[in-house]
């Protein structure tokens, strides 16, 4: 059936592109609008043997003004895109989890290792909800979205600090078939492989990470529009992608030697607002940073930026960070020089 619709689906075409070129210029010259009817019928038809001989069905909803046509595929063989050999049961390999449990009792993280099978497709958090569901119902892990944007799930694996629903687990294999799993160390230990925010959270706050208005009644009632240029948006954009997932704090080398220092997510976020037009803080907001808990806590090792699953890129906004509490410290008000 498909073979026969085809050639008359070009056949359609080849006539139906160069008669509808035709009757637009001679309808734009005479102006007579009407001369688009027949055209659109038989390109309209061409595209509906299109759809049906690719396996699409057409549904047509009849609005108060319009017509909209509106295609979608049926039988979507899903085994299409897994190659031959990974196709089955037998694309499935058993491999071992090492997972380094918090144990909250005696303080301390215990290895424990369980057997689950897997595919290629298999992340690190669905291996252990795996683990969980059949093996250990004991077993802790925090995790909600499943698709790297509540940023609840983030633990070390192997050692480096990721989310665990965004990372392939067969692509993290050592030793043949085991990977090895702990909680984030930079952040302090609750049970299992889940840690404590409130520290994070804290320091989040300590840059009042909002948009500051001179007018307080503004914050909570906008007064008008405030217009931004693309020139403004991309000023702040880029780190407004914080998802708070912590891995950033977990990487940084300072943050797990001086647990006073603010971290690259608080101070990034510092950097969000500080840079956004609307904000009205300026150098007061300059101000919080110039300390060494703040940006002159950052030694530029860069591990922040790595980690970071959503290329929120936090060293280089504190560097730029530094760069403004220089410039404010030189030439004065920081506001005037945004
Ligand atoms: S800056 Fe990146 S790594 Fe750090 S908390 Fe935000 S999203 Fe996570
Ligand atoms: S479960 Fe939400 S980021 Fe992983």
């Amino acid at each position: 059936m498909k073979m026969a619709i085809l050639p008359i689906l070009t056949y359609s075409s080849i006539i139906a592109v160069p008669l509808f070129l035709f009757i637009y210029a001679i309808s734009s010259i005479v102006g007579a609008t009407y001369m688009y009817v027949p055209i659109e019928a038989l390109l309209g038809i061409s595209l509906a043997i299109f759809c049906i001989s690719n396996g699409m069905e057409i549904f047509v909803y009849k609005g108060r003004t319009k017509n909209i046509l509106r295609l979608s595929r049926t039988e979507v063989d899903q085994t299409k895109s897994i190659p031959a050999h990974l196709a089955g049961s037998k694309s499935t390999k058993t491999i071992t989890l090492n997972i380094k449990r918090f144990n909250s009792k005696e303080k301390q993280l215990e290895l424990h290792k369980y057997k689950v099978q897997v595919d290629k497709f298999t992340s690190v958090l669905t291996a252990l909800l795996k683990v969980k569901s059949h093996s250990d119902g004991t077993l802790s892990i925090r995790c909600s979205c499943n698709m790297g944007i509540c940023g609840s799930c983030g633990m070390e694996v192997n050692g480096k600090p990721v989310l665990a629903c965004e990372t392939n687990v067969l692509k993290n294999l050592k030793n043949g078939d085991e990977v090895e799993i702990s909680p984030m160390t930079g952040h302090p230990m609750i049970k299992d492989l889940v840690t404590d925010f409130d520290d994070f959270f804290s320091k989040h706050i300590s840059v009042d990470p909002y948009l500051d208005r001179k007018n307080k009644g503004e914050q909570y009632a906008a007064k008008e529009i405030y217009n931004q240029s693309n020139g403004d948006i991309n000023k702040f954009l880029p780190y407004s992608y914080c998802i708070m997932c912590g891995l950033c704090l977990d990487a940084c080398p300072v943050v797990n030697t001086n647990p006073e220092f603010a971290g690259p997510q608080a101070l990034s976020q510092g950097y969000r607002y500080y840079a956004d037009s609307r904000d009205q803080m300026g150098a007061a907001r300059l101000e919080i940073m110039n300390t060494p808990e703040m940006v002159w806590g950052c030694e530029f090792a860069g591990a922040c930026s790595d980690a970071c699953p959503k290329g929120v890129d936090p060293a280089g906004a504190i560097q730029l960070l530094k760069f403004e509490v220089i410039k404010n410290s030189l030439m004065g008000n920081a506001s005037d020089n945004k």
